[in-house]
Formats: C-alpha cells, structure tokens, sequence
C-alpha cells in the first residue's frame, strides 16, 4: 500500500542523521533492555548497537534508505504490531507518533509487546511555539496541536510516564523542524524542508519564507532573535517520554 513517506521520504537519509547527543539520551532510557522493536523506524536512526533490535516502518520508501546491515525489518503499522505480548524488553517510537492514524490503538500496541519499558521521543502540543512557527508559520500551530499527543493522552494509553526535556543543540544533526533554530537560513533551502514532514502540510510556503528571506536580508530576524546566537542548546519542547517510569537508581523493583 502506498504510504505517505513513499512520496515526502525520499532522500531522508542524507539530513535526518541520528543526532549523538540525542541517541545518547535515548539509549539512557531504554534502561538495560536486551531486546529493542523500533516503531515508525524510518531508515534506522537511534537503532541501539549492541542489543537486539527490530525494525516496524510501513514505508516501503524508508525501508529501502536502511543502511545494509541495519536492524531486520518488518513492514507493518504501529497499529497492528505483528508480535505476540511481551515479546521485546523495551518498544521506542522516536518522532512517528504523530503520524500514526491511531495514536490511542499504536500506544496501546507499544504497551501490548514491551516487557519492561516504552521510550517515545516526542513534541510536547502545550509548548510555546519557536520562531520559525510563530513568525512565519503560525497556521502550524493549530496542525500541530491536534497531530501531537499531550502527557496526559500518553498516561491515559501507557500508564504513568516519566516526561524528559530534551534540549535541541545548535549543530544537531538531525534535521528536523526544530534542528536549525540558531541556523536559520536552512530553512529556505528546499531540501532541508523537503526532509521535514511539517512543510507537508501548509498549502503554500512561499508567503512565509519570503518573510524569512526579507528578514533575514534587513536585519529584522537578528534584531529579534539575536539572543538566540549565544546560546548552545535550547528547550523547544521535545521529550523523551519513559514509561513506566524507571526507579531512581539504588532502588529495586520488589
Ligand atoms: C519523521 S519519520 C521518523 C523515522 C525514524 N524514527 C527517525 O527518527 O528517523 C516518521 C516515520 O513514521 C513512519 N510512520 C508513519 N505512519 C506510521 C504508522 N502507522 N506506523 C508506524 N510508522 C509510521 C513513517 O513512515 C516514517 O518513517
């Protein structure tokens, strides 16, 4: 069946690299888990070496970006997850559930084949807006509130869950929306966009990047948001959402 990142996921793979510092605190989460199934897995990202991991992606267009070598795959809907219960220690999803039909019906699904843990990377929908989308973008926000599932639609799914910022550097490697906030001539260029699924979904672009190019141009994005320069990382409302949440280390499960 044709899939949405059969048209808008190719070439993912050369700007959506996995951030180190990112998969850093993702491998942090996911605890001592042996065995790993990566939902909405795209072309590999955040794969932890070192474990067992399988892949879900229903794209066919994504599973053919897969390194060789890459974690085996199997094509199908964080929906309808083909595994029996328990069958994995741990279930991450990083930055797909938003795209997932039903979100209610994949947590639950996470939920149903993790053992022990399940590790969401995630946007929090109650967070304010950066610049790029409340300066040039703001019919974004409201899209972007209804697609984004909020903490307490996570625990109403998966039970309670720790919810961890997780701050975006200014050189991630990563491209995605929030990845370029201290780089901002990135975002008019038209492959940066084309591997953000976010530029999907406005009707047309042009009236917001010509304010961008005009800003940027006179000096206006730098009066603004100058402050920004200065800074090496920043909280834009990504998180990391554990759940359940682990112990405090030193702690035992009885
Ligand atoms: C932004 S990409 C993230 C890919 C990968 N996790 C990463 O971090 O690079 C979103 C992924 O979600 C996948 N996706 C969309 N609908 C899905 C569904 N119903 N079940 C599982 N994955 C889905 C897309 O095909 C795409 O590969």
């Amino acid at each position: 069946m044709a899939h949405l990142y059969d048209t808008i996921g190719v070439g993912y793979r050369a700007l959506r690299r996995p951030d180190p510092r990112i998969a850093a605190a993702i491998v942090d989460a996911l605890g001592p888990a042996a065995s790993v199934v990566n939902v909405g897995a795209g072309a590999g990202s955040y794969e932890p070496a070192g474990r067992r991991v399988v892949a879900v992606e229903p794209s066919r267009e994504m599973i053919r970006q897969r390194p060789a070598g890459a974690a085996p795959v199997v094509q199908a809907s964080a929906t309808a997850l083909p595994f029996g219960a328990g069958a994995f220690d741990a279930a991450l999803a990083v930055l797909t559930v938003h795209h997932w039909p039903d979100r209610a019906q994949g947590l639950a699904e996470l939920r149903r084949v993790a053992r022990d843990r399940v590790v969401i990377l995630t946007w929090e929908p109650d967070a304010a807006p950066f610049w790029l989308i409340e300066d040039y973008f703001p019919e974004l926000v409201a899209i972007d509130r209804t697609i984004f599932s909020t903490r307490d639609e996570m625990e109403r799914d998966l039970g309670p869950v720790e919810w961890r910022p997780v701050p975006i550097p200014h050189d991630c490697v990563d491209g995605f929306l929030g990845a370029y906030w201290r780089r901002p001539h990135a975002y008019l260029d038209p492959a940066v966009r084309g591997a953000i699924s976010t530029f999907s979904k406005i009707g047309d672009v042009e009236p917001g990047l010509a304010r961008l190019r005009d800003d940027l141009e006179n000096g206006t994005w730098t009066r603004r948001h100058g402050p920004l320069l200065t800074r090496s990382e920043v909280d834009l409302g990504y998180r990391l959402v554990v759940s359940p949440p682990p112990l405090p280390s030193g702690e035992r499960a009885g």
